[in-house]
């Protein structure tokens, strides 16, 4: 069956084409960056806007390069949230009114498990049961997964999520929109000579805290000459506690489980140092570690596409009544 995968929860317009048995055929992505880091962070009546200028034409863009007619197209899967509300509605919608007119069915894809299957598109996929620890913009969860649908919360956020944390401490520093990235990146440059806390981890519980972070760097920052010397070590010093903290959280959750598999997507598992710092607990953990490859570490159409189209083969499908949940707890889903 061929699923076409559409992603609008925030800033990226995300297509893709998948198939059950041949795999991915195609995905496109146009990212808003651009316009949004006029303002600093994602304006979100200016994101859904932008969704409706570029989805339809992505959508004819992808069924063209993979040479496909629609009817060849067998069902449609689209991101429901948890997201802004404007920007999913758009492909909601969409998704919606093209799965009636073209008479197929189509699926409401969660955005988090979409992340958490992102590493069954790469050549090694990891095989249930297994720990996920999703890192995003707007959540960090540490969920033990024993099949498609079987989610089981073991830990969140409580406050910021690891890329909001990301964010706002880039913001802090001057660096604007996107915060993540343009912080690792400065982070290079850097010395991790000031001792940022490891939050929440002095205590049991696999819960996280990032927001406290933030506040560090603003003092510490305040406290220092306010160098480009000094911003890449706080930047450094930064990334390296939520690298250390995400790790030892992961190791304790693999212990608590008895698990031997970890998988780490989401926006935040595109930082190099924290996927050294996973990838280091786990070999001393005897365990495997498992990332979506870096395109598909932050969001995209190919991972609503592969896990709508689980869904969609095990008979799933929504009723014509256009369907979206800005919050949607991922313990929530159903089984496939
Ligand atoms: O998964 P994602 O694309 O969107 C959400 O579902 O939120 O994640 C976006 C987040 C942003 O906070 C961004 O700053 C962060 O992922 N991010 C990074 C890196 N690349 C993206 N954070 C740290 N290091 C990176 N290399
Ligand atoms: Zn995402």
């Amino acid at each position: 069956m061929y699923v076409l995968g559409i992603e609008t929860s925030c800033d990226e317009t995300g297509v893709a084409i998948y198939h059950n048995e041949r795999g991915l055929i195609s995905h496109l992505l146009y990212s808003q960056v651009d316009m949004h880091s006029d303002y600093g962070g994602v304006v979100p009546e200016l994101a859904s806007r932008d969704h409706i200028r570029k989805l339809v034409p992505l959508i004819k863009q992808a069924l063209q390069e993979s040479q496909l007619p629609s009817s060849d197209i067998g069902g449609i899967a689209y991101t429901a949230g948890p997201g802004l509300m404007g920007a999913l509605l758009v492909g909601a919608a969409t998704a919606r009114s093209l799965a009636w007119a073209w008479q197929i069915p189509a699926v409401a894809v969660h955005h988090m498990e979409g992340h958490l299957l992102a590493p069954m598109l790469e050549d090694n996929p990891p095989a249930f049961p297994f720990v996920a620890l999703l890192i995003s913009g707007g959540h960090t969860l540490l969920v033990q997964v024993t099949g498609i649908g079987c989610y089981q919360l073991l830990g969140e956020s409580l406050d910021d999520a690891a890329g909001e944390a990301f964010d706002k401490t880039a913001k802090l520093l001057g660096l604007g929109y996107p915060g993540g990235p343009k912080l690792s990146v400065l982070a290079e440059q850097g010395v991790p000579r000031f001792k940022f806390p490891r939050p929440m981890t002095d205590r049991p519980g696999l819960d996280f805290s990032f927001s406290g972070l933030k506040t560090f760097t603003l003092n510490t920052f305040q406290n220092t000459d306010k160098t480009e010397q000094d911003k890449a070590d706080i930047a450094a010093a930064f990334q390296l506690a939520v690298a250390e903290t995400l790790s030892i959280k992961c190791k304790r959750a693999l212990q608590q489980t008895g698990l031997t598999r970890l998988v780490v997507a989401g926006g935040v598992s595109a930082n190099k140092q924290i996927r050294a710092a996973l990838n280091e607990m786990a070999d001393k953990m005897h365990a495997q570690v498992y990332f979506p490859r870096l395109e598909f570490c932050t969001d995209n159409g190919a991972m609503i596409a592969y896990a709508g189209c689980q869904r969609l083969m095990a008979g799933q499908q929504q009723d014509l009544a256009i369907f979206a949940r800005p919050r949607w707890p991922i313990a929530e889903l159903s089984k496939v």
